[in-house]
């Protein structure tokens, strides 16, 4: 059962996804604002000078249109023998396409990079609303979450 839908693919972040709607999909997540594809791709670039720290990832359905999406980060540490930590964040799908596992195949494959690159734990905020998602994924509640927005 580990598989997607017929038709779709799962693959790393591409410069032309920003045509492919990738910030649509982000905006079921949260506020995305007017970025210019001339935005997009400075930050396309940075990102991918930085392919060993940040790993992002979207679906395609059978149209190639994106339906979905996450991002791992790795940070480097000194504790736990300089331990690795994932951060798993901006994951979202789009409306129309959530309850068939692709939410699960995004953090699947997300776990698999963290694993592979050496982390020695996956860690992520998350509303209480989305808590039963996350535990069906393998992750348990640990610790509390504080802000301090600038
Ligand atoms: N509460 C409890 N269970 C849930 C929830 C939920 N909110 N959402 C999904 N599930 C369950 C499903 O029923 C399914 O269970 P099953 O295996 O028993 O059938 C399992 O979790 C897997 O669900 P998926 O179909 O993979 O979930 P989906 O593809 O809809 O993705 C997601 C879930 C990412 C939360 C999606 O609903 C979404 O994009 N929501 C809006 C954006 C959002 O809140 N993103 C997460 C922010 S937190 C962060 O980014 C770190």
């Amino acid at each position: 059962a580990s598989q997607l839908p017929e038709g779709y693919t799962i693959r790393p972040l591409q410069r032309g996804d920003y045509a492919k709607g990738f910030l649509d999909v982000l905006r079921v997540l949260t506020t995305v604002g007017d970025v210019t594809e001339e935005q997009w791709n400075q930050r396309y670039e940075w990102l991918a000078q930085h392919n060993d720290q940040y790993f992002l990832l979207s679906i395609l359905d059978s149209s190639s249109r994106i339906v979905g999406t996450g991002a791992l980060i790795v940070e480097r540490k000194f504790i736990h023998n300089l331990g690795l930590v994932g951060h798993i964040e901006d994951i979202a799908v789009a409306k129309d396409q959530q309850g068939k596992k692709l939410g699960l195949r995004i953090i699947q494959a997300l776990d698999y990079v963290a694993e592979k690159v050496g982390c020695y734990k996956s860690i992520l905020d998350c509303s209480e609303a989305n808590e039963g998602f996350y535990v069906k994924c393998g992750f348990r509640r640990a610790g509390l979450e504080m802000a301090h927005y600038y």
